[in-house]
């Protein structure tokens, strides 16, 4: 069976799940936005974890156990930061969601919930970053491991950017 992609709004951080990713930097040592967030509800054991880990490259991904966070892990991905699409920003934001799909996998996890990765500080487009995302979904659902593959938007019109990238890739 083929996974289901979903598109909602909310908090990433309530959501049971297998695995909640964070958009995370090169330090992986917490930050604003989604990664702020998940830090303050997966509590301080998360932060010792990710120090331990060496810090993260960009396009790559690596997981730590939920804490606090009702899911049971976090993958901790690192998207590119956007200057004008012409700096391998496609190809490294694809890259992140690819390792994500793949760390996953080894560990079980057939849950997975996303926020728009770079979409926010580091100002990639929402709309192309929604196509990414998307289009890497489809590929890791294909794979049978996965039962639900998630996208969480903070707000609506973000939600609703996702929601058209979803019609044109032919995602219902
Ligand atoms: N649940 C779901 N989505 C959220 C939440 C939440 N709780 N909080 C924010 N978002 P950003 P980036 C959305 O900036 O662009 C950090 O400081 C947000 O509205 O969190 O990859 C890191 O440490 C936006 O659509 O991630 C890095 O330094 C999306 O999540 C840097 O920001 C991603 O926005 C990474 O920047």
């Amino acid at each position: 069976m083929p996974a289901t992609i979903e598109i909602m709004q909310g908090d990433i951080t309530t959501l049971a799940v297998d695995a909640v990713v964070n958009a995370a930097n090169n330090t992986l040592l917490g930050g604003g936005g989604v990664d702020g967030a998940i830090h303050r509800a997966a509590g301080p054991e998360l932060l010792e974890e990710c120090a331990s880990l060496g810090g993260c490259e960009t396009g790559e991904a690596k997981i730590t156990k939920g804490y606090r966070l009702p899911a049971g892990f976090v993958i901790h991905t690192v998207g590119p930061v956007w200057s004008d699409g012409e700096h391998g920003e496609p190809e490294l934001l694809e890259s992140a969601y690819r390792r994500c799909f793949e760390v996953a996998r080894e560990h079980g996890v057939q849950s997975i919930a996303f926020p728009a990765v770079s979409a926010g500080v580091y100002g990639y487009p929402m709309r192309k970053a929604a196509v990414i995302a998307l289009k890497q979904a489809l590929k890791a659902s294909e794979h049978g491991n996965f039962e639900r593959i998630i996208f969480v938007q903070f707000n609506q019109a973000a939600q609703q950017v996702y929601r058209e990238a979803a019609a044109t890739l032919g995602i219902r």
